[in-house]
């Protein structure tokens, strides 16, 4: 078993050191012909469910093989031209990211570790056979958009304006290569909580007979494909009851890997704490890294190790396992209150939020909404 505790600079990315390049200035704004009134955004924004609603513009970059990135602008958020031909149609060779930016008390503006997910857009493209965007593409994009758009980041409690950066290849060819011709694009949401039931505890249905990445898959990579392939478990899911699924390793389907979006935690009844480990089929979250720096510099014993679902089982039916939750971008840090399958169903604890669930989604958020000191340099300011 092996202990570790993270320091701010993790695999997810470093934070901290010196101010980073960004290349917002590069972007030319062509302001939209239809942006809503101040009324029908105010109507608009007043509970968004998640993913629905969309601000006025949005980013984009496009990429050739002969010319490089090229041609980087704000512009009106509409549909994107593709001739049916395009590759992604086919291939679905495409990748994203997810990414907040927060309204703080002062009316400032600021987003949580962009570098992390710079960094993790260029290693999931690697793997997709898509160009990197350099960093300070990345970073200028999220600058751009978000000061055009300013009057979309939501104030209220848990409430924030998701961004979602993607790549795609669009070039009209059948063909099985790599694109010559890709979009990136960001496009921005004002969200409150993922889940419709709001932050309550929520149920997961434990899959297994089938599996979201293999070994030399694309599991770690943030592609598209991979939450196509949780889809029809995740309907499964729905009709037990549940929110979402969680997965076995695909080698020996006996190890929890992650759910169909987020990542997994499980607590003990002695205080410590365990996830899986990065092992090249699980995605490289930032909150996940997050988590575990904030548990392991409390003292908290922390493990990055392969946890065998007997165990969880055995350990909710006697006690030792008092905690359940997942984390991610945008489920920030939810707590898990029953775990089922087609041979067991079990109540985590009381069935409630748990202690540790509570102090480290309290601890994360006070950073991001800059109620707490933010120790690590992860706030990146954008107004
Ligand atoms: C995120 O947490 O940002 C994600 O991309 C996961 C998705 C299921 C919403």
């Amino acid at each position: 078993m092996s202990t570790t505790t993270p320091t701010s600079a993790t695999a997810a990315g470093t934070d901290g050191g010196p101010v980073r390049e960004s290349a917002a200035h590069a972007f030319e704004v062509r302001a939209s012909d239809t942006a809503r009134s101040d009324a029908e955004r105010a109507a608009l924004m007043e509970a968004p469910v998640f993913g629905t609603v969309f601000t006025d513009h949005m980013a984009r970059v496009t990429w050739t093989a002969d010319g490089g990135w090229r041609d980087h602008r704000v512009e009106k958020h509409a549909p994107l031209q593709l001739n049916p031909a395009a590759a992604v149609l086919h291939y679905g060779q495409e990748v994203f990211e997810g990414l907040k930016a927060y309204q703080h008390a002062d009316g400032s503006v600021w987003t949580f570790r962009p570098w992390a997910n710079a960094a993790r857009m260029a290693a999931s493209a690697r793997r997709l056979a898509l160009p990197e965007l350099p960093e300070a593409d990345f970073l200028g994009s999220i600058e751009a958009l978000v000061r055009t758009d300013a009057a979309w980041v939501p104030s209220g409690a848990e409430t924030s304006l998701y961004l979602r950066p993607f790549m795609f290849a669009s070039e009209t060819f059948l063909g099985v290569r790599p694109a010559r011709e890709v979009e990136y694009v960001v496009i921005a949401s004002p969200v409150g909580p993922y889940f419709s039931s709001g932050v309550k505890p929520v149920a997961i249905w434990v899959v297994q007979d089938y599996h979201r990445a293999g070994p030399g898959g694309t599991g770690f990579a943030k592609c598209g494909g991979n939450y196509a392939a949780s889809l029809l478990p995740q309907q499964e899911a729905y009709a037990h009851g549940c929110e979402q699924v969680c997965f076995l390793d695909a080698v020996t389907n006996t190890e929890l890997e992650e759910l169909g979006g987020m990542n997994v935690f499980v607590v003990g009844a002695d205080g410590s704490v365990s996830t899986p480990p990065l092992n090249g089929s699980i995605l490289e979250g930032v909150t996940r890294s997050s988590v575990l720096t904030l548990l392991g510099e409390a003292g908290r014993e922390v493990h990055e190790r392969p946890i065998p679902l007997a165990e969880v089982r055995a350990g909710l039916e006697d006690g030792s396992v008092a905690e359940v939750f997942a984390c991610g971008t945008a489920a920030v840090v939810t707590p898990i209150g029953r775990l089922a399958s087609g041979d067991f169903d079990l109540t985590v604890g009381d069935g409630e939020t748990g202690a540790v669930t509570a102090w480290v989604r309290d601890q994360l958020t006070g950073i991001q909404y800059g109620r707490a000191e933010d120790r690590h340099g992860w706030m990146h300011r954008l107004i």
